[in-house]
């Protein structure tokens, strides 16, 4: 069984007054915030502009219990935003896929939505083939099907500064609601700026001695009878192993966490969500920036002493009270580049007014090239800006609402079965250390964390991590006997190990298996080729019929999972005419992309196609889910 997502909240019926108000909703689709901090700040510039308009935000999720209701209650919006993010290979963030999918899907609807006008930002990463993919479906969806588009389609860039790109948007919203809200008798108010409200918690201070508990709680984890994001379940790391040979220069860690016995489970190609730890090194720095005692004991409150929500509320729920050696531990990004309302709120708090105008400088619209060169391009983390700015040291109740991000859960590809590990999720992550170019070297904090991880094996006082599931749709053929073609270099192997130990469990139980090929790719047999033992079993036992690797640095030139592709054309045209799935996993930016332009190129040459004919066979494999893609 698969553990749903969110917990099913039964909801009373709203009961809307007609107080004779325009009424504006504005939709979000959010995994890490930014896009509700958006739709947010979005609302209360409005509540401020216009008057006899009333506002809401609203979580996708939390609009319509089913496909009915959304249709039903969208009918009726006449104004209404969107705010879109998309991730990995297009796709729509978890609060949003089920309204995405529905939306998407509902192509005979007519011109059901002639009642609405609306506008629509994205939020992406110019970096990836399906750039904003999500915010512009849905924009061209909206259209087709009746409502009036006000504005074009906003295409926030996370690669550069999506602040900017959001303010821009903003400010062609302004003129259209102005036309709208406005009563002639009004007359439009003039356009303020955008800058990002210094938020700031409530901080209460404990004496240590009587600190209400201890510290090492998360979030009341377990005892939840779901797990998800906000609940995750503490798991043990049971194993952990070192993947690479000592020959390599780069390290891949093998990582098992222990979910017996906590009601966690999982299906083969399911994500991993995992919550990890800064190194100690990075917290101290943090601790002597701030200037404070590692062991100041503290909570923080997003309501005031009367109980009475802090300007807005859209400040993340607070996490339990803790030292702040902890909570820069568990709940302080400080390794990201700062945000321009980061900037803004060290400079509120910046004691030497030469610090404070630099600040602003750079979170102002004539420091544009200046926040891009000096803060994004030289990726300098929030710590690296802090540090040259000494004199801005904020108290903790604006560090952690608007200096420093939540550090968020990393997600990976499981690359385990339930079938022969059913009481393990296991994690193949690689290294992430480079060096920066302000000389800086960048330790991922996850796979930093991994790599370090202490497992049960070794100690009783091994690590833990808060860790939950992510149901993905990178699953196999019902079918066992449905041919497979698998396509994963480097840690993009990882769910097709736990797809072979499925099929591996499969035969041993007595199915009957289709043929399978996979093709995988490193540096060098003798550095990462990872889990090749493993692999070389699965083909003995018939869990997998071929094994083809790439190397790309043993001989003169390089060769590539797609170059393999090329070789074995025909059987993987012959695998495809036979009802065959094509599985991807991996790096989004340069391998998919270039495997799908081979695979286009196969379906083309093999079935002597036209391009556009081919075009339209691996799309039409894309819609049936035959052609499946887990990248990052
Ligand atoms: P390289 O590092 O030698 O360029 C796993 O990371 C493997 O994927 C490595 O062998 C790496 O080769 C290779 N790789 C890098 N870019 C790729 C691409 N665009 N397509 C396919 N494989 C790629």
């Amino acid at each position: 069984p698969v553990q749903p997502l969110k917990p099913l909240i039964v909801k009373e019926p709203e009961v809307e007054e007609d107080d004779g108000k325009k009424k504006v909703t504005i939709f979000f689709g959010t995994q890490t915030g930014t896009a509700e901090g958006f739709a947010k700040a979005l609302v209360e510039e409005a509540r401020a502009r216009y008057e006899k308009a009333t506002f809401k935000v609203v979580d996708l999720d939390d609009y319509a219990a089913d496909d009915d209701e959304y249709e039903e209650k969208l009918k009726k919006e006449s104004l209404a935003f969107f705010f879109l993010a998309t991730y990995g290979d297009g796709e729509p963030t978890d609060n949003a896929a089920r309204f995405y999918k529905w939306f998407t899907e509902g192509n005979e609807r007519g011109k059901w939505l002639s009642n609405m006008q609306y506008g629509v930002f994205g939020l992406g990463n110019r970096q990836y083939e399906h750039f904003n993919k999500v915010a512009k479906v849905v924009d061209e969806i909206l259209a087709e099907q009746g409502a009036k588009r006000l504005l074009p389609v906003g295409l926030g860039d996370d690669d550069q500064c999506i602040e900017d790109d959001f303010s821009a948007w903003r400010e062609l919203v302004w003129p259209e609601l102005d036309q709208l809200l406005w009563d002639e008798a009004d007359g439009p108010t003039v356009s303020t700026p955008y800058t990002a409200a210094v938020l700031e918690y409530r901080v209460v201070f404990y004496d240590p001695a009587d600190a209400p508990i201890n510290d090492n709680n998360w979030s009341n984890a377990n005892g939840h009878a779901v797990y998800d994001a906000q609940h995750p379940c503490r798991s043990n790391v049971a194993v952990r192993k070192e993947l690479h040979t000592p020959a390599s220069d780069r390290s891949c860690t093998h990582l098992e966490f222990d979910i017996a016995g906590t009601g966690l489970s999982y299906e083969t190609g399911d994500h991993v969500g995992v919550y990890c730890e800064n190194l100690i090194e990075t917290v101290e720095e943090a601790v002597k920036l701030l200037g404070l005692s590692p062991d100041t004991y503290f909570s923080i409150h997003s309501d005031k002493e009367d109980g009475t929500p802090i300007s807005g509320s859209s400040l993340p729920p607070p996490f339990p009270p803790c030292t702040l050696r902890t909570a820069l531990t568990r709940y302080a990004d400080l390794l990201s580049s700062p945000k321009k309302s980061a900037l803004l709120a060290l400079a509120a708090d910046a004691s030497d007014p030469t610090d404070a105008d630099r600040l602003r400088h750079l979170a102002s619209a004539a420091g544009k090239d200046e926040y891009a060169q000096w803060v994004v391009a030289n990726q300098r983390s929030l710590l690296e800006v802090m540090a040259e700015f000494p004199s801005a040291r904020p108290p903790l109740g604006v560090f952690f609402a608007s200096v420093a991000q939540r550090l968020q859960p990393r997600y990976y590809s499981i690359s385990s079965s339930p079938r022969m590990a059913p009481s393990r999720i296991h994690v193949t992550c690689a290294l992430v250390y480079e060096k920066t170019p302000t000389g800086r070297v960048h330790k991922g904090v996850c796979s930093t964390w991994m790599k370090n991880a202490v497992p049960l094996e070794k100690s009783q006082e091994c690590s833990w991590a808060p860790i939950f599931v992510r149901q993905s749709n990178f699953k196999l053929p019902a079918d066992s006997k449905v041919p497979i073609i698998m396509i994963g270099p480097g840690t993009g192997l990882a769910p097709f190990r736990g797809f072979l130990q499925e099929r591996f469990a499969l035969k041993e139980a007595g199915a009957e298996l289709g043929p399978s090929i996979l093709f995988f790719g490193c540096r060098n047999r003798r550095m990462d080729y990872i889990y090749e033992e493993e692999l070389n079993n699965f083909v003995v036992s018939g869990a997998l019929s071929e094994l083809v690797v790439a190397f790309s640095r043993e001989g003169p030139t390089k060769e590539y999972v797609q170059h393999k592709m090329m070789e074995k054309a025909s059987d993987i045209w012959n695998m495809i005419s036979q009802g065959g799935y094509i599985y991807v996993c991996g790096d989004a930016k340069g391998m998919a992309r270039d495997v799908h332009r081979s695979l286009h190129t196969i379906v083309q040459e093999q079935g002597s196609l036209d391009s556009s004919k081919a075009e339209s066979m691996v799309k039409n494999l894309q819609m049936t889910g035959r052609y499946l893609r887990d990248v990052w």
